[in-house]
Protein backbone atom coordinates (compact mmCIF):
# COMPACT_ATOMS: atom_id res chain seq x y z
CA UNK A 1 0.00 0.00 0.00
CA UNK A 2 1.65 3.89 -0.50
CA UNK A 3 1.86 6.09 1.45
CA UNK A 4 -1.08 8.30 2.88
CA UNK A 5 -1.71 11.17 0.87
CA UNK A 6 -4.28 14.05 2.27
CA UNK A 7 -5.42 16.35 0.14
CA UNK A 8 -7.45 19.29 1.80
CA UNK A 9 -10.08 20.62 -0.72
CA UNK A 10 -10.11 24.32 -0.99
CA UNK A 11 -13.28 24.47 -1.77
CA UNK A 12 -13.88 24.54 2.21
CA UNK A 13 -11.50 27.02 2.89
CA UNK A 14 -11.31 30.93 3.64
CA UNK A 15 -11.28 32.14 -0.14
CA UNK A 16 -11.03 35.82 0.66
CA UNK A 17 -7.54 34.60 2.15
CA UNK A 18 -6.90 31.55 -0.06
CA UNK A 19 -3.25 31.69 -0.58
CA UNK A 20 -2.40 31.94 3.36
CA UNK A 21 -4.85 29.23 3.90
CA UNK A 22 -3.03 26.82 1.33
CA UNK A 23 0.19 27.90 2.89
CA UNK A 24 -1.15 26.91 6.49
CA UNK A 25 -2.73 23.96 5.31
CA UNK A 26 0.71 22.73 4.08
CA UNK A 27 2.73 23.77 6.94
CA UNK A 28 0.45 21.59 9.19
CA UNK A 29 0.86 18.29 6.90
CA UNK A 30 -0.91 18.23 3.85
CA UNK A 31 0.64 16.17 1.00
CA UNK A 32 -1.70 17.86 -2.02
CA UNK A 33 -4.04 20.98 -2.84
CA UNK A 34 -7.26 19.21 -4.01
CA UNK A 35 -8.92 21.80 -6.62
CA UNK A 36 -12.79 21.64 -6.88
CA UNK A 37 -13.41 22.96 -10.59
CA UNK A 38 -17.56 23.58 -11.04
CA UNK A 39 -19.20 24.67 -13.92
CA UNK A 40 -23.13 25.23 -12.97
CA UNK A 41 -23.85 22.37 -15.79
CA UNK A 42 -22.25 19.41 -15.04
CA UNK A 43 -22.91 19.93 -11.37
CA UNK A 44 -25.14 22.63 -9.73
CA UNK A 45 -22.44 24.98 -8.57
CA UNK A 46 -19.62 26.99 -9.82
CA UNK A 47 -16.38 27.68 -7.90
CA UNK A 48 -13.12 28.73 -9.49
CA UNK A 49 -11.18 27.83 -12.48
CA UNK A 50 -7.38 28.29 -13.95
CA UNK A 51 -6.44 31.71 -13.25
CA UNK A 52 -6.89 30.81 -9.58
CA UNK A 53 -4.78 27.84 -9.87
CA UNK A 54 -1.88 30.03 -11.18
CA UNK A 55 -2.43 32.53 -9.10
CA UNK A 56 -1.98 30.02 -6.02
CA UNK A 57 1.56 29.17 -7.92
CA UNK A 58 2.55 32.65 -8.33
CA UNK A 59 1.46 32.83 -4.80
CA UNK A 60 4.64 30.14 -3.74
CA UNK A 61 2.63 26.94 -3.29
CA UNK A 62 4.93 24.23 -4.39
CA UNK A 63 2.72 21.28 -3.43
CA UNK A 64 0.90 18.78 -6.04
CA UNK A 65 -2.23 20.27 -7.03
CA UNK A 66 -4.65 17.88 -7.24
CA UNK A 67 -7.87 19.26 -9.77
CA UNK A 68 -10.76 17.65 -9.70
CA UNK A 69 -13.08 18.83 -12.92
CA UNK A 70 -16.41 18.93 -12.43
CA UNK A 71 -17.25 20.26 -15.49
CA UNK A 72 -18.79 19.25 -18.89
CA UNK A 73 -17.16 18.72 -21.67
CA UNK A 74 -13.70 18.44 -20.39
CA UNK A 75 -11.09 18.93 -23.67
CA UNK A 76 -11.32 22.13 -24.04
CA UNK A 77 -10.47 23.37 -20.41
CA UNK A 78 -7.18 20.41 -19.77
CA UNK A 79 -4.64 22.67 -21.61
CA UNK A 80 -5.37 25.71 -19.36
CA UNK A 81 -5.38 23.91 -16.29
CA UNK A 82 -1.94 22.07 -17.30
CA UNK A 83 -0.28 25.77 -18.19
CA UNK A 84 -1.51 27.23 -14.89
CA UNK A 85 0.34 24.41 -12.64
CA UNK A 86 -1.89 21.65 -12.02
CA UNK A 87 -0.12 17.94 -11.65
CA UNK A 88 -3.02 15.82 -11.95
CA UNK A 89 -6.08 16.14 -13.37
CA UNK A 90 -9.09 14.11 -12.64
CA UNK A 91 -12.42 13.84 -15.03
CA UNK A 92 -15.71 12.52 -14.90
CA UNK A 93 -16.54 9.68 -17.34
CA UNK A 94 -19.82 10.94 -18.24
CA UNK A 95 -18.73 14.15 -19.01
CA UNK A 96 -16.45 13.47 -21.53
CA UNK A 97 -17.27 12.04 -25.11
CA UNK A 98 -14.35 10.52 -25.45
CA UNK A 99 -12.48 9.08 -22.36
CA UNK A 100 -9.73 7.61 -24.44
CA UNK A 101 -8.64 10.68 -25.79
CA UNK A 102 -9.40 12.90 -22.70
CA UNK A 103 -6.97 10.89 -20.87
CA UNK A 104 -4.49 11.23 -23.67
CA UNK A 105 -4.72 14.55 -23.54
CA UNK A 106 -4.01 15.18 -19.90
CA UNK A 107 -0.98 13.00 -20.93
CA UNK A 108 0.11 14.91 -23.94
CA UNK A 109 -0.07 18.35 -21.23
CA UNK A 110 1.94 16.63 -19.02
CA UNK A 111 -0.01 16.03 -16.57
CA UNK A 112 -1.02 12.45 -14.12
CA UNK A 113 -4.70 12.08 -15.13
CA UNK A 114 -7.66 10.39 -12.69
CA UNK A 115 -10.65 9.48 -13.44
CA UNK A 116 -13.87 10.09 -11.05
CA UNK A 117 -16.97 7.68 -10.09
CA UNK A 118 -19.94 9.41 -8.87
CA UNK A 119 -21.86 7.55 -6.17
CA UNK A 120 -24.75 5.78 -8.40
CA UNK A 121 -21.26 5.10 -11.97
CA UNK A 122 -19.86 1.82 -12.02
CA UNK A 123 -16.56 1.14 -12.48
CA UNK A 124 -16.82 -0.33 -16.06
CA UNK A 125 -15.76 2.87 -17.78
CA UNK A 126 -12.13 1.77 -16.27
CA UNK A 127 -11.81 -2.04 -18.31
CA UNK A 128 -10.42 -0.75 -21.51
CA UNK A 129 -8.51 2.49 -20.21
CA UNK A 130 -6.88 1.94 -17.13
CA UNK A 131 -3.31 1.37 -18.68
CA UNK A 132 -4.24 5.30 -18.90
CA UNK A 133 -4.83 6.12 -15.60
CA UNK A 134 -2.84 7.25 -12.72
CA UNK A 135 -5.81 7.66 -9.72
CA UNK A 136 -9.29 6.42 -9.16
CA UNK A 137 -11.19 9.17 -7.32
CA UNK A 138 -14.35 7.70 -6.36
CA UNK A 139 -17.03 10.12 -5.15
CA UNK A 140 -18.41 9.21 -1.21
CA UNK A 141 -20.99 12.02 -1.92
CA UNK A 142 -23.03 13.23 -4.81
CA UNK A 143 -20.77 16.20 -6.27
CA UNK A 144 -21.42 19.94 -6.04
CA UNK A 145 -20.79 21.02 -2.67
CA UNK A 146 -18.86 20.46 0.54
CA UNK A 147 -20.04 19.61 3.61
CA UNK A 148 -22.19 16.25 2.76
CA UNK A 149 -22.42 13.23 4.73
CA UNK A 150 -20.28 10.21 3.26
CA UNK A 151 -22.15 7.52 2.04
CA UNK A 152 -21.15 4.03 3.50
CA UNK A 153 -22.46 1.95 0.06
CA UNK A 154 -18.53 3.56 -1.17
CA UNK A 155 -16.35 1.12 1.34
CA UNK A 156 -17.76 -1.65 -0.70
CA UNK A 157 -16.91 -0.05 -3.73
CA UNK A 158 -13.06 1.04 -2.57
CA UNK A 159 -12.86 -2.58 -1.76
CA UNK A 160 -13.54 -3.15 -5.61
CA UNK A 161 -11.44 -0.47 -7.09
CA UNK A 162 -8.59 -1.68 -4.50
CA UNK A 163 -8.93 -5.00 -5.95
CA UNK A 164 -8.68 -3.87 -9.48
CA UNK A 165 -5.14 -1.49 -8.64
CA UNK A 166 -3.59 -4.77 -7.51
CA UNK A 167 -4.28 -6.54 -10.40
CA UNK A 168 -1.64 -3.90 -12.59
CA UNK A 169 1.51 -4.53 -12.60
CA UNK A 170 2.12 -0.38 -12.12
CA UNK A 171 0.98 2.36 -9.07
CA UNK A 172 -2.43 3.62 -9.33
CA UNK A 173 -3.52 6.29 -6.09
CA UNK A 174 -6.86 5.33 -4.77
CA UNK A 175 -8.69 8.44 -3.64
CA UNK A 176 -12.02 9.19 -2.12
CA UNK A 177 -13.79 12.41 -1.93
CA UNK A 178 -16.48 13.57 0.48
CA UNK A 179 -17.58 13.50 3.77
CA UNK A 180 -14.28 12.26 4.77
CA UNK A 181 -12.80 13.21 8.44
CA UNK A 182 -11.69 11.44 11.72
CA UNK A 183 -14.62 9.60 12.48
CA UNK A 184 -14.58 7.27 8.83
CA UNK A 185 -10.83 7.76 7.81
CA UNK A 186 -9.92 4.31 9.84
CA UNK A 187 -12.71 2.97 7.28
CA UNK A 188 -11.78 4.56 4.10
CA UNK A 189 -8.41 3.41 4.46
CA UNK A 190 -9.12 0.06 5.50
CA UNK A 191 -11.27 -0.68 2.52
CA UNK A 192 -8.09 0.66 0.31
CA UNK A 193 -8.08 4.13 -0.05
CA UNK A 194 -4.68 5.65 -0.31
CA UNK A 195 -5.45 9.54 -0.75
CA UNK A 196 -7.79 10.87 0.98
CA UNK A 197 -10.01 14.34 -0.04
CA UNK A 198 -11.11 16.33 3.36
CA UNK A 199 -12.46 20.08 2.94
CA UNK A 200 -14.88 20.84 5.62
CA UNK A 201 -13.32 18.39 8.21
CA UNK A 202 -10.00 20.20 7.93
CA UNK A 203 -10.76 23.69 7.47
CA UNK A 204 -14.04 23.59 9.68
CA UNK A 205 -11.17 23.48 12.64
CA UNK A 206 -9.28 25.94 13.81
CA UNK A 207 -6.01 23.70 14.48
CA UNK A 208 -5.18 22.17 10.91
CA UNK A 209 -2.16 20.44 12.71
CA UNK A 210 -4.29 18.78 14.85
CA UNK A 211 -6.58 18.04 12.72
CA UNK A 212 -4.11 16.36 10.10
CA UNK A 213 -2.24 14.41 12.81
CA UNK A 214 -5.78 12.99 14.22
CA UNK A 215 -6.24 11.57 10.68
CA UNK A 216 -3.09 10.47 10.07
CA UNK A 217 -2.69 8.56 13.72
CA UNK A 218 -6.47 7.26 12.74
CA UNK A 219 -5.61 5.88 9.60
CA UNK A 220 -2.65 4.21 10.81
CA UNK A 221 -4.83 1.81 12.95
C1 LIG B 1 -17.63 17.74 -3.79
C2 LIG B 1 -16.14 17.96 -3.88
C3 LIG B 1 -15.39 17.61 -2.64
C4 LIG B 1 -15.81 18.38 -1.42
C5 LIG B 1 -15.21 17.75 -0.21
O1 LIG B 1 -18.18 17.97 -5.04
O2 LIG B 1 -15.58 17.21 -4.92
O3 LIG B 1 -14.00 17.73 -2.85
O4 LIG B 1 -15.47 19.73 -1.48
O5 LIG B 1 -15.66 18.47 0.91
P1 LIG B 1 -16.04 17.75 2.27
O6 LIG B 1 -14.81 17.07 2.77
O7 LIG B 1 -16.48 18.89 3.11
O8 LIG B 1 -17.15 16.77 1.97
ZN1 LIG C 1 -13.35 17.02 -5.15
Amino acid sequence: MNDLIIAPSILAADLARLGDEVDQVIRAGADWVHFDVMDNHYVPNLSFGPVVCQALRRHGIKAPIDVHLMVSPVDRIIPDFAAAGADLISFHPEASAHVDRSLQLIRDQGCQTGLVFNPATPLDALRYVIDKVDLILLMSVNPGFGGQQFLPVTLEKLREARALIDAQSRPIRLEVDGGVGPDNIEAVVAAGADTVVAGSAIFGQPDYAAVIDTLRQRAAR
